[in-house]
């Protein structure tokens, strides 16, 4: 399997994670953090890793729709990524866009996901996006849960048996944040900056 290695320095940069917008030198450590989570996990109902190209192919496609691809880093190694991209590709859906996120394993649980999330959120709206959907599978993934309640989703409803994966049935649970103003929920940049360690 791809090893996703390890991000040099997550706790003890000096400055601090940084999130900046992926570059196509980035694909490499996206693409093992992802092949990770594919192999070993159901946070991701993908079955086989997609390998490098698809991840060059999604960075032209999102930079071309003008939405945002991040990657945080930490001391110089990629720990994380995260993107939104359509929800649905019939135009009347345009403005609505889905979240996805992955750390590097080493490198969860330590705020990093909050900081991407909250980075991801702001860039989302600045780019036109009004609603963001958040799919999450209902089985070990109590982090993104809770990532995504914190930054002001709520759950929006779940589907039952609609994957399957590792010889189980599994279901998601779909939560939405509104980045429009006047809605109920947190807007971006009303929060302070998550504490990172
Ligand atoms: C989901 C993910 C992006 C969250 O990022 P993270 O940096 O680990 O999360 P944070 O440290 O910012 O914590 C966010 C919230 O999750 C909670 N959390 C973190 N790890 C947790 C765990 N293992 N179990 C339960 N809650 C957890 C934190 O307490 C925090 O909630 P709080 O602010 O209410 O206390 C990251 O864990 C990850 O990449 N996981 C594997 C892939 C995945 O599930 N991706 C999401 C697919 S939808």
């Amino acid at each position: 399997m791809s090893d996703p290695g390890t991000p040099r320095g997550t706790a003890a940069s000096p400055a601090g994670p940084v999130v900046r917008p992926a570059r196509h030198d980035d694909t490499d450590a996206v693409a093992a953090i992802y092949d990770h989570w594919v192999r070993t996990s159901t946070a991701t109902f993908e079955l086989e890793p997609p390998g490098v190209g698809h991840w060059h192919d999604r960075l032209d496609a999102l930079g071309a729709a003008g939405w945002p691809f991040l990657v945080v880093e930490a001391d110089g190694a990629v720990a994380g990524f995260a993107y939104v991209g359509p929800w649905r590709t019939r135009p009347a859906y345009a403005a609505t866009v889905e979240d996805t996120l992955y750390l590097h394993p080493d490198a969860t649980g330590r705020g990093l996901g909050t900081l991407l999330l909250t980075a991801l959120l702001d860039r989302a709206a600045a780019a036109g996006a009004r609603e963001v959907v958040a799919v999450v599978a209902d089985a070990e993934t109590p982090a993104s849960l809770a990532l995504h309640r914190r930054a002001g989703f709520v759950e929006a409803g779940r589907l039952e048996r609609v994957g399957r994966k590792f010889d189980r049935w599994l279901g998601t649970t779909l939560l939405q944040r509104s980045l429009v103003a006047g809605t109920p929920g947190p807007r971006p940049g009303q929060r302070s900056e998550p504490p990172v360690s």
